[in-house]
């Protein structure tokens, strides 16, 4: 993105006139950056699971890669509608919660405490998402772009729910315990 600072001698920046159409300019750009996350997700996602020992973890991360897959192409159907390449923009934020992930995984052992790594890992992966995509559906309504900002919204209650499951219906079923008197 292009920013041309226009200070005043407050050191405040001086709103362009053209505020309206920088708004769906840094929605498109942020747009980019959330298909460069999703589809990098969809391969390191899996990644996650075949690391994971308790069964309810890994289904919640497998299921969630299929959902990501849908995620990607609820974004390509929204660059459809702005008649926008669906080009991905590298998202660095992404890109260090992966690479967190996966020194998680390096510096655990497989079992329950790689688990709750994993799960850690991907929680923050989660809200970074819930973050992304509430921030994009506020500016889809802000833009007048009401069919786009319910598509962002479908998203959005996924990722609520994968954040969930991860939270309530996997981690309680870590067994602690029995990594200990093992
Ligand atoms: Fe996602
Ligand atoms: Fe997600």
């Amino acid at each position: 993105m292009k920013t041309t600072e226009n200070k005043n001698t407050t050191g405040k920046v001086k709103a362009k006139s053209s505020a309206a159409e920088g708004l769906k300019e840094l929605f498109i750009d942020e747009l980019k950056d959330i298909v460069y996350a999703e589809r990098a997700l969809v391969k390191a996602l899996p990644k996650m699971a075949k690391n994971a020992s308790e069964p309810k973890l890994i289904a919640a991360i497998e299921e969630h890669v299929a959902v990501t897959e849908g995620q990607v192409q609820r974004l390509e159907k929204i660059f459809e509608i702005l008649g926008e390449s669906n080009r991905g923009k590298k998202c660095d934020a992404m890109e260090g919660l992966i690479k967190e992930g996966e020194s998680i995984m390096e510096e655990t052992e497989a079992g329950p405490v790689r688990d709750a790594g994993i799960i850690s890992a991907s929680q923050k992966i989660e809200h970074y998402e819930i973050a992304s995509y509430g921030t994009l559906a506020a500016f889809a309504k802000t833009l007048g772009e009401d069919e786009i900002a319910s598509l962002l919204e479908e998203t959005l209650a996924e990722e609520k729910e994968a954040d969930t499951l991860l939270t309530e219906s996997a981690y309680n079923s870590i067994n602690f315990e029995a990594a200990q008197e093992g």
